[in-house]
């Protein structure tokens, strides 16, 4: 899929645009047995839409992982379609379902990154719909250019929150806990018990936070060892609270205290294989 997507934006690089007129970079997930099948009428129907969506084809939307979507805004993407089959049609019967818990994800770290999440949208389209495949094409391209291009590339600083957003998609917590949440909804856990869903997306979304914070401090020790205090302003998060996820880092051999400078210790992160 990885090659798909760099075709994708390397045909849009191709493209020429006037010299100030700026296209907003769309990658397009659809999956194969409805949305790209509806992308496929809209095109033999002569249906209209814009061209900035590049499709990438792939079998159900429940394929694409919180971490390609938030690699991809990490590289500059500008939007990010997501199509799948209606609800109850998925063609692995619950596919769709889990892409819903992950899409809420992926939009909550991309607003803890500082990323607009209307920059992703995700939709059910089926093969009998192409109209409302360009319709949606359409609508989605006005979205993203009145939203603008991406400051990802030139502006460091969000690009290391959306680097923090990319690691905490990651995490073992936050992949078990999505990956869970329909079937603690719908089955109950061990105990048979079902959990109410607020409750639920609230615990979800207090992991996806703590997560977050623990990726940021991680991306920000990588590029130097850093004191609390220093960690607590750049994130602006209480000097206690980052201490505490700095005890939990410590724990799991992610980030490593250097010498103290005077009476500050400071933390650099743990980068496998690499240096401290
Ligand atoms: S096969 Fe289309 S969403 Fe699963």
């Amino acid at each position: 899929m990885a090659e798909n997507v760099q075709h994708a934006i390397a045909q849009k690089k191709d493209e020429p645009a006037g010299a100030n007129e700026w296209e907003p970079k769309i990658i397009g997930f659809l999956c194969n047995w409805c949305s790209y099948a509806g992308a496929d009428l809209c095109g033999v129907s002569r249906y209209q839409y814009p061209t900035n969506v590049r499709a990438v084809r792939v079998m159900c939307s429940t394929r694409i992982s919180p971490h390609i979507v938030l690699e991809l805004f990490t590289a500059g993407a500008d939007g990010i379609l997501v199509g799948g089959c209606h609800l109850n049609d998925c063609h692995y019967i619950t596919g769709n379902f889990y892409t819903e818990k992950r899409l809420r994800l992926m939009k909550k770290l991309l607003e803890d990154a500082g990323i607009e999440p209307q920059r992703l949208r995700l939709e059910w389209v089926s093969a009998s719909e192409g109209e409302k495949f360009s319709k949606i094409v359409t609508e989605f391209t006005e979205q993203v250019k009145k939203l603008g291009p991406s400051k990802v590339k030139k502006d460091a600083a969000l690009k290391t929150r959306a680097s923090a957003a990319d690691g905490a998609s990651q995490t073992f917590r936050l992949r078990a806990l999505v990956g869970k949440e329909l079937g603690l909804e719908k089955t109950g856990n061990v105990y048979g018990q079902k959990l109410d869903q607020t409750e639920l997306e609230k615990l979800i979304d207090a992991a996806t936070k703590d997560e977050f914070e623990r990726s940021l401090i991680l991306e920000l020790s990588k590029q130097k060892a850093r004191s609390v205090k220093e960690l607590g302003q750049i994130m602006d998060v209480p000097t206690d609270k980052v201490l505490r996820h700095i005890v939990v880092l410590r724990q799991k051999n992610m980030i490593a205290m250097e010498h103290p400078d005077g009476l500050t210790p400071t933390y650099k992160a743990i980068e496998i294989g690499g240096e401290q």
